[in-house]
């Protein structure tokens, strides 16, 4: 029987693209709804303004914008995507698929679509993961785009959350042929035990949506243990970041910028003392943004590109954690 070898390594990044929605939403702003203020927030998180969404956007639109940038960036069509991933936890409707929209917005042909939901933050570096098997296997192009507008579904009173998060979408096209960057290396892993301290329950089948769950906010309730995801967090990105280093016999040393997920300033100095990198080799733009969830990798990867903090023959290592209990890294060399 013939069997096909997995050549791992083989994808690369052939275009990146962001966007994020004009209307700048500062800690001033929030102060004005809830019972907050600029110093608490800047201080317990680094975050100065977040984007949000106009009224006549959705997620399909974040999705468009990022997604066309990346194949210009790539010098493609949409005809030439094989197959579509998009990571959200807030997706365009609750079924079908916000790749679905995408597919036909785009104008690509009848190609597998996907959404990669539920995965928290961590959502695009998995689906990195799944698209270079994909290349691997059925030598396509794959258009990876994480996305949220977590500002419509996330409720508005709870000063716990409401405060940290952004509108925002990044996108890649991964494909086989000649590229920016290669992709060394994706590690991955979940802790399924600790679904409880990042969640929002209402609207599956354990508590089904009703006119109770929505007049008490249930829909829009994020359980979240601050505490418990910060120290998850730190410990598995940088975790992540030995990881994918240590499989493709690199150091820290090596790595030219790392990208990790933008959730709080504190979290990304804590991951950057561990995996022993000073500053200067992290990428930060989380006082801009706030957390935009699973776009926030691809939005870091986008900018950093864009303002030149990349350049050819750099290590660039992404890094990232949600809720489930996701993480993931992956390594680039361009
Ligand atoms: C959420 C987070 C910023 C809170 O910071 P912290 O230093 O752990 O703060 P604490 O939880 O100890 O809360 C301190 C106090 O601030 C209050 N507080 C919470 N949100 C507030 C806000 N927006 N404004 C003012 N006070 C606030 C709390 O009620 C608490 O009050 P108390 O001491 O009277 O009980 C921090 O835990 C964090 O970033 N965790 C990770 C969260 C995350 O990344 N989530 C997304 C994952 S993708």
């Amino acid at each position: 029987m013939m069997s096909r070898r997995l050549e791992v390594g083989m994808a690369r990044i052939l275009g990146i693209g962001g966007y994020v929605p004009d209307k700048v939403m500062t800690n001033d702003d929030w102060a004005a709804i809830v019972d907050t203020t600029d110093e608490w927030i800047t201080t317990r998180t680094g975050i100065k303004e977040r984007r949000f969404a106009a009224e006549d956007e959705s997620t399909l639109d974040l999705c468009v914008h990022a997604a066309e940038r990346a194949l210009a960036d790539a010098g493609l069509a949409a005809t030439d995507v094989g197959e579509i991933i998009v990571a959200t936890d807030t997706p365009e409707v609750y079924m079908p698929d916000t790749a679905s929209f995408l597919q036909h917005r785009l104008g690509c042909d009848t190609v597998p679509a996907y959404d990669l939901g539920g995965s928290g933050c961590a959502g695009f570096v998995q689906a990195l993961d799944i698209a270079r098997s994909r290349i691997a296997f059925a030598d396509r192009k794959v258009l990876v785009i994480g996305v949220e507008l977590i500002s419509r579904l996330i409720s508005w009173q709870e000063r716990e959350t409401c405060v940290l998060f952004g509108d925002g979408a990044g996108a890649v096209v991964l494909g086989s042929g000649a590229g920016q960057a290669e992709l060394l290396d994706v590690v991955a892993g979940t802790d399924g035990s600790k679904t409880d301290i990042l969640t929002l329950v209402a609207g599956g089948t354990r508590m089904p949506f009703t006119i109770e769950t929505a007049r008490s906010g249930a829909h829009q309730h994020l359980e979240m243990n601050g505490r418990e995801v910060f120290k998850q967090a730190v410990h598995r990105m940088s975790g992540g970041v030995d990881d994918v280093l240590s499989r493709i016999g690199r150091t820290i040393d090596d790595v030219a910028l790392v990208i990790p997920h933008q959730a709080n300033k504190r979290i990304i100095d804590a991951v950057a003392k561990k995996a022993g990198i000073e500053l200067d080799r992290v990428f930060v733009n989380v006082q801009s943004f706030g957390n935009t969830g699973s776009a926030s990798v691809p939005l870091g990867l986008w900018q950093a590109r864009e303002a030149n903090r990349i350049a050819e023959g750099d290590l660039v290592v992404l890094t990232a954690f949600g809720a489930g209990f996701h993480w993931a890294a992956a390594a680039l060399q361009f």
